[in-house]
Formats: C-alpha cells, structure tokens, sequence
C-alpha cells in the first residue's frame, strides 16, 4: 500500500462530510474514483489492496445502495467486510452508540461506515474510535459519499464542473443528499440553484451560495443538470405538503417542466425514487438523459476510493505512532 506523498492528496483520519473539503480534496478523491470505475468493469474486478484489512458497515437506517456498494468496494478490493444488522444486535438490548462504538473499536477494524438517524451522531463516534470512520448519511446533516458519486457521473459526463448550472429540486430541508452536494457543487465552482416550496428549504440556506426558485419552470431554466430528491416522509414530524397530488404538480419533474432545461440536460436522482411524487416514470426511465444507474455504478468506485485512501492514511498515521 505504498503511495507517494503528494500534497493534494486527501489526508484526513475520517470522511465526516464534505463541508471544509478543498477543490484539490475532492478532486484527488474523485481521481482516484475514476481509476476504479474501468477495474469494476472488468470481469475479474478484485485486486489486493485491502488484504488484511477490517471494514465494518453499521447501519442504525435502512439502506440498499449505500450499504451493498460499500460491501462490494470493500470486498473488491479484498478486506474483510462485517456487515453488521442492527436490528439483531445489542442495540437491541439498549446498548448505547457509544458502547456499540467502543464494542468495535476493541476489536481493531481498519474502516468503520455508518449511518445513523441522527445528526452528528457519527461524529461523536468518530471521536471515541481509533480507526476511520466514513459517514454514510447521518439525520438531515451529510451524506458525502453520495455527493461524490455525484459529482463523479457529472465529470465524466460533462468533463468539468465549473460553471454548469446544477438544479436541486425537492425536499431540500430533510435532506443529507442535498447539504453534502451544494457544500461540493460551489466548491467546484458550478452555479447551484435549489427548487422547492418554501416550507421544505431550511432557513438561511441561500447563505451557502446557492440560488433559490420556489418554481420549477423559472429554477430548470437553462440548466445542465436536474438533480431530483425524495420527500423524506421518515424524517418529517408534520404536514410540509398539501398532498402529493399537488406535490407532484407543481414539483414532480416531468417532461413539461423539464423542457425549461438545456435539451442535453442530465437527469439525476440519488434513489430510491418514488415514481409519481417527486419524479415521473417515463422521465425517470428515460436513459437517454436519466444517469440514476450510472450514479449507482459510480457508487462502488467512489467507495472503493474512499476505503483505499483512508486505510492507507491510518497506515501512515499508525506506522508514525
Ligand atoms: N442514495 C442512498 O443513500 O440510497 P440508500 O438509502 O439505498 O443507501
């Protein structure tokens, strides 16, 4: 696992979110992404990297493509992978997180990913571990390997970031997805606008660069990229819509409110989708423009990357102890 020193590469103990990451941060882990996307293309996708090394997924929320891609990433490139059901766990007994936490830490993995319903929880369990901890979607806060992969199926579609006109649509104020890509997507210098009804934007979100449209004609002009989010019905406490019905009206992406975008533009949605809510099918379904699969494909590569980079800096940080 030897790698060159090199002064932009990413050279933090965790991946808590992407807030306070560089352009020259994202940019090495997205490199180093891109050069995982061939190897899982091939037929024998595994290589040795990883040999040796624990990789533990707890998971306190449900998950599909978060969860398997983290599995695969890890597996392919060859480290034990533990995935751990905490439904049937001691968290069942009443066991705290940080006990839970601490549970693990004894038992010396390399790579703990979590995600957990509350903000700022995988924080705190970073602070009481001694190996690396990537989040993997916590509350409302971040989500930032998904902002990656994002990030990711948009490079390689659209070779540069800066200056691409980026809608995020939907229920902004639930929503991790949305945080961790508007922290990327201005960093990397594209022109971010969110699109939502206002009682599902957070308060003073325009103070983090962004654009903000309570109309999805006027918030698709000309852009590039139409990214789609989930009503997050499992976080809200209280009616944010009048119905979905009237939801999908004013802000279900269809053909006709697309049509307010470039032509080429890219249809983007972090999944899992709710067809007739926030997106139509036949809009979802069409890939000529729809890169939902692809944004999953690149999933796995950008977690690869992600698991590669912090084993071998807790290597280094271990081999200076
Ligand atoms: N996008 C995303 O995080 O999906 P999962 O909840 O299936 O992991």
């Amino acid at each position: 696992m030897a790698d060159s020193p090199n002064i932009l590469n990413y050279k933090h103990r965790h991946l808590l979110g992407i807030e306070g990451l560089s352009h020259l941060e994202i940019t090495h882990l997205l490199d180093k992404s891109e050069e995982y996307v061939e190897q899982n293309r091939r037929a024998d996708k595994k290589s040795d990297l990883l040999n040796g090394r624990t990789v533990i997924n707890l998971f306190f929320e449900n998950s599909t493509r978060t969860r398997t891609s983290f599995e695969l990433a890890g597996k392919r490139l060859s480290a034990d992978v533990i995935d751990m059901s905490v439904a049937t766990s001691a968290v069942n007994k009443g066991e705290t997180l940080i006990d839970t936490a601490a549970t693990l830490n004894a038992m010396h993995p390399d790579v703990l990913v979590v995600r957990h319903g509350n903000s700022g929880a995988v924080q705190l369990l970073a602070e009481k571990v001694n190996c690396a901890v990537i989040n993997a979607g916590d509350g409302n806060h971040e989500h930032p390997t998904q902002a990656l992969l994002d990030a990711l199926t948009i490079r390689r579609r659209r070779d540069d970031l800066t200056g691409l006109k980026i809608a995020i649509c939907g229920d902004i104020l639930h929503s991790r997805v949305a945080r961790s890509n508007i922290y990327l997507l201005v960093t990397m210098g594209a022109q971010v606008r969110l699109v939502a009804p206002i009682t599902l934007l957070p308060p003073a979100i325009d103070k983090l660069g962004v654009e903000v449209y309570h109309d999805m004609k006027e918030g698709l002009d000309d852009c590039d990229i139409v990214m789609v989010l989930r009503l997050q019905n499992e976080r809200m406490d209280g009616n944010f819509i009048p119905s979905i019905r009237e939801y999908f009206h004013f802000f279900g992406l269809d053909y006709e409110k697309l049509s307010a975008a470039k032509p080429d533009a890219l249809i983007m949605h972090p999944g899992p989708t709710n067809r007739g809510v926030e997106i139509d099918s036949e809009v979802a379904d069409d890939f000529s423009r729809s890169v939902i699969r692809e944004q999953v494909e690149m999933g796995v590569a950008v977690r690869m990357a992600c698991l590669e980079v912090l084993a071998k800096n807790l290597q280094q940080e271990r081999a200076e102890q």
